[in-house]
């Protein structure tokens, strides 16, 4: 199933983001996973390889990932636009409107038990307009049923590294609820 959807994402017109973008970046991952992370956007080496999360930042995620014993191979990760924004600007609305539903039914597909957003634009579209990353990163939401949480941006984490001690904490606490669930 989530094959047919990769499909239907690489034959997508509904924003212009196809003309510019090397690959599709769909998501990668266990289809199965308990737990998904969901990033803002492909990055250069995104595009270049087809894979989230495998430039730097995906490279200091990666080390989190290990620290809190979750293998990639255990997770599932997916960004809010599966197509590069040209030199890396945050995606326009009308980009995450056009590319959210393949988002949704990528979620119903994996359903995940814990969702995790990677920084504040996921967070701001799928936990909340207000969210605010600073003050609200490691809280407790629900939608549709389903735990979600927001934590630092791994690329946030490369500018400032005085909030990888938070980080640390944070991804902590989510493996701590996964394995209560
Ligand atoms: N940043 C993201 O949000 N997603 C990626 O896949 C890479 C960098």
């Amino acid at each position: 199933m989530l094959e047919k959807l990769k499909n239907e994402c690489a034959e997508c017109r509904a924003c212009p983001l196809w003309e510019t973008r090397k690959n599709l970046v769909f998501g990668t991952g266990n289809e199965k996973a308990d737990i998904m992370f969901i990033g803002e956007a492909p990055g250069q080496q995104e595009d270049e390889t087809g894979v989230p999360f495998v430039g730097a930042a995906g490279q200091l995620f990666d080390r989190y990932l290990f620290a809190v014993d979750l293998p990639r191979e255990s997770v599932y990760i997916a960004n809010i636009l599966k197509c590069r924004p040209p030199r890396n600007r945050d995606p326009l609305p009308a980009e995450e409107d056009a590319c959210i539903e393949h988002l949704y039914k990528q979620i119903e597909i994996i359903n995940p038990k814990i969702i995790v957003c990677l920084g504040r634009i996921s967070a701001k579209r799928l936990i909340s307009e207000s969210f605010m990353i600073t003050k609200q990163h490691g809280e407790w939401f629900e939608k549709n049923g389903r735990p979600i949480t927001a934590v630092y941006h791994p690329s946030a984490l490369l500018r400032d590294p005085a909030k990888k001690a938070d980080m640390l904490e944070d991804m902590k606490a989510i493996k701590a609820k996964l394995d209560t669930i």
